[in-house]
């Protein structure tokens, strides 16, 4: 995927796209590679952090299978960031006026967040059809997915938020969601404590979740 990828091949890239922070910069290349052996390439950084738009630019350069974009992404200036950093897509919280007009204008690939019908009247509106939906079992997990099916038949979404290992495939079975998102791929204790092989680990069994 060298060239540009579209939000729907960023989201059919694998069934988990983890939901990571980076704390040290010294972590995120390592964390990228265990990721990407264990079968997971589409890679969403967050932006909570002093030195993510950093991590960013780090794998983007040293682990070329990864699919690296940022989250967290809140304003114009967040996404201005992230690309000049080479995130490859975007993924946001919520989804304000101008934050999807600016979207639009830049051509970043982009999961704005929804998590009311109106929020995806105003994503539609702009063009999206493709979503976050968080945070997703707060917000009524699998069961407000099915009622979002009926007025909106168009949209595919990524749902995130209390999403782990347990409800995982319940979130995969719905006919509109893509792919998920969530933190249990990274465990903040894993990655201060260097355990690559454990996260790994973790990925390869997320990497399989359709197929098992
Ligand atoms: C986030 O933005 O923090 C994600 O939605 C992750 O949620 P999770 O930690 O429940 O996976």
């Amino acid at each position: 995927m060298n060239k540009q990828a579209t939000i729907a091949e960023v989201m059919g890239a694998g069934p988990v796209m983890p939901v990571i922070v980076i704390d040290r910069l010294e972590s995120a290349v390592p964390l990228a590679r265990a990721l990407v052996d264990g079968g997971v390439c589409v890679l969403e950084v967050t932006l909570r952090t002093p030195v993510a738009l950093a991590a960013i630019r780090a794998i983007a350069a040293a682990v070329p299978e990864a699919i690296v974009g940022a989250g967290t992404i809140l304003n114009e200036q967040d996404l201005a960031a992230a690309q000049a950093a080479g995130a490859r897509f975007g993924v946001s919280p919520g989804a304000t006026p101008s934050l999807l007009r600016a979207v639009r204008a830049g051509g970043l690939p982009f999961l704005p967040g929804v998590m009311t019908p109106s929020d995806i009247v105003a994503a539609l509106g702009e063009g999206f059809s493709a979503v976050k939906f968080f945070p997703a079992v707060p917000a009524g997990g699998v069961e407000m997915l099915k009622a979002f099916a009926g007025p909106f038949p168009q949209l595919r979404f990524c749902p995130t938020g209390g999403i782990s290992a347990a409800n995982a495939r319940d979130f995969l079975a719905l006919p509109n969601v893509d792919c998920i998102g969530g933190s249990w791929l990274a465990p903040k204790a894993r990655v201060e404590a260097g355990d690559w092989a454990a996260i790994t680990a973790l990925a390869r069994e997320a990497a399989m979740l359709r197929s098992t």
